[in-house]
């Protein structure tokens, strides 16, 4: 006799993941099995064809010993660790991540690191208790959709304070020269449905108030990547 699979809600990876990481991303973030096969360093590396650490160089360039800093979603590999390790004991490391496995395997990458913590949160509603000088987020943005990058690009501004820095680090509009150009076509067409609109708008444009803030952006690998640090006008 055939079982009837139990409903998603009933399992506790699913309880209170929003629809488009099951619909989308749950061989990637959502499920157990494939988060465990995929949390290494040599995937980041695959997905970013190498470009993985000068981009993680990015962020953590931008980290200070002792500084307070809001990571908004975990990412494979050791990333989160070695953030946590360049704030060190005298700050602050908080990520946020929306499903429950990802929550696990951040928990267990920071364990022993007292001045972290891991909060299940979305990104687009977090409320903060902290006074963080950085918040980043680290190639989050392209696969969420455009209202979730919205509210995210103006959750993170909104908590961010005067002299502190937001950084996005994600995918760019490549140059038509860059080879990468085209297969990221094909992998967006199949895999990555909200990942396009990062081609045709700058992250500012994700932003209700803009103007209140500069936007310094570097790209890299052929325009196929952005890392964008973002401060208030003086
Ligand atoms: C940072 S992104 C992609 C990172 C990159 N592909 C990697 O190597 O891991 C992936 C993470 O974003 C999380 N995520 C998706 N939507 C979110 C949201 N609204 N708030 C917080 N985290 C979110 C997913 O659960 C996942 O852990």
């Amino acid at each position: 006799m055939s079982k009837t699979p139990a409903p998603l809600d009933a399992d506790p990876y699913y309880e209170g993941v929003p629809r488009y990481m099951i619909d989308v991303y749950d061989w990637a973030y959502v499920d157990p099995k494939w988060v465990r096969a995929l949390d290494h360093n040599w995937v980041v590396a695959v997905l970013l064809f190498l470009n993985d650490q000068r981009l993680i160089r990015a962020y953590l360039n931008e980290i200070g010993e002792g500084a307070r800093v809001w990571q908004v979603a975990h990412v494979y590999g050791d990333l989160v660790r070695r953030a946590a390790q360049k704030v060190g004991p005298a700050g602050v490391f908080h990520v946020t991540d929306i499903t429950p496995v990802q929550i696990e395997h951040a928990t267990r990458k920071l364990a022993g690191m007292a001045w972290t913590r891991v909060i299940r949160a979305d990104a687009a509603s977090f409320a903060v208790e902290e006074s963080y000088d950085l918040i980043c987020s680290f190639f989050l943005l392209h696969e969420v959709p455009e209202e979730k990058k919205h509210e995210i690009v103006d959750n993170m501004l909104a908590k961010l304070p005067r002299g502190s820095k937001a950084v996005f680090v994600d995918y760019h509009n490549p140059a038509w020269w860059q080879p990468i150009r085209y297969i990221l076509k094909v992998v967006n067409h199949y895999l990555e449905p909200f990942a396009e609109t990062m081609w045709k708008n700058e992250i500012q444009h994700y932003a209700r108030e803009a103007d209140r803030f500069t936007w310094r952006k570097r790209t890299f690998f052929g325009g196929v990547y952005q890392c964008v640090v973002v401060e208030h006008k003086p």
